[in-house]
């Protein structure tokens, strides 16, 4: 594996690519888990030069948000990315992503506004800057991500659409702890009874689940029964649980073909988001 530590690094080597060289990326911020791995797993299965970056993006932190806490673990996710069989990483450095002068801001609002955008305001301008900037750097034929972040696959997706980006946006299942709680970097600042709470989030979204599988296409009625288990632990305090269409992040009255229902909550101060399919979504 290459590992580059500068932007001058990263373009040589992708200059050396041949020019019909096909490359699937993984974009992070460290702190890997299996959930990552499984997007490099994904994208060494598909038969590319596989490349991640590695980067706290600061932008994409709002000013009472955990950026000075979010955990870096560098040597950890340089084996986990040895392990995986990775080709290339770019372990990047705010002052080369966001040089001095540095005044774009990339914004998909439609997108942007609705579902974690409410507490969040900023969160995403800050993603589709820098998921932009890595894609003109690395210029892969596939982008790798989580379904776990509903909104941002919608969002970049959007974007690789709107903007005419020549490469295919893949999104991979979420991965769960065998209790059921989606990976996140997050997870390590959850007490045990936080743990605990943190489950009722996914208890809800399959509880909801069951329902709509028993026939139920009511909006209404299918987040009213996850809110009701979601909220059962008083350690968990709920943001938003709503149900959306997976393209336009529109709410929907009823589930005809299918749709997301999509829930954040804190618990310890920790934010926490998850998502479950009903029925068909594209
Ligand atoms: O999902 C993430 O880890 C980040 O939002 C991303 C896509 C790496 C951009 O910083």
């Amino acid at each position: 594996m290459i590992v580059a530590n500068s932007k001058r690094e990263l373009l040589e080597w992708r200059r050396s690519l041949d020019s019909d060289a096909r490359l699937g990326f993984v974009p992070t911020m460290g702190a890997l888990h299996e959930g990552h791995r499984s997007l490099l797993r994904a994208a060494r299965k598909s038969g590319v030069t596989v490349a991640a970056s590695v980067f706290v993006n600061p932008t994409q932190f709002g000013p009472n948000e955990d950026l000075d806490q979010y955990p870096r673990t560098r040597e950890a996710d340089e084996a986990a990315l040895r392990e995986e069989g990775v080709d290339f990483v770019w372990f990047a450095d705010a002052a080369e992503v966001y040089p001095t002068g540095f005044a774009t801001e990339v914004r998909v609002p439609l997108l942007a506004a609705g579902l974690c955008g409410r507490s969040r305001p900023t969160h995403f301008a800050g993603v589709a800057t820098v998921v932009l900037k890595l894609l003109n750097l690395f210029r892969p034929s596939q982008l790798f991500m989580g379904r776990k972040d509903f909104q941002q696959l919608v969002l970049i997706r959007r974007l690789v659409l709107d903007l005419d980006l020549e490469l295919d946006v893949v999104g991979c299942d979420i991965v769960r702890d065998p209790d059921g709680l989606a990976l996140s970097s997050r997870n390590v600042k959850l007490s045990e009874a936080g743990r605990v709470a943190a489950l009722a989030l996914n208890r809800g979204l399959l509880a909801a689940r069951e329902l709509f599988k028993a026939g139920e296409r009511d909006a209404v009625k299918l987040v009213l029964e996850a809110s009701r288990l979601a909220m059962a632990d008083p350690r968990a305090s709920l943001e938003y649980i709503e149900l959306v269409d997976s393209v336009h992040l529109k709410a929907l009255e009823s589930v005809e073909r299918g749709g997301v229902l999509a829930i954040a909550a804190r618990v310890d101060g920790v934010r926490l988001i998850d998502n479950i399919a009903l029925g068909e979504i594209d």
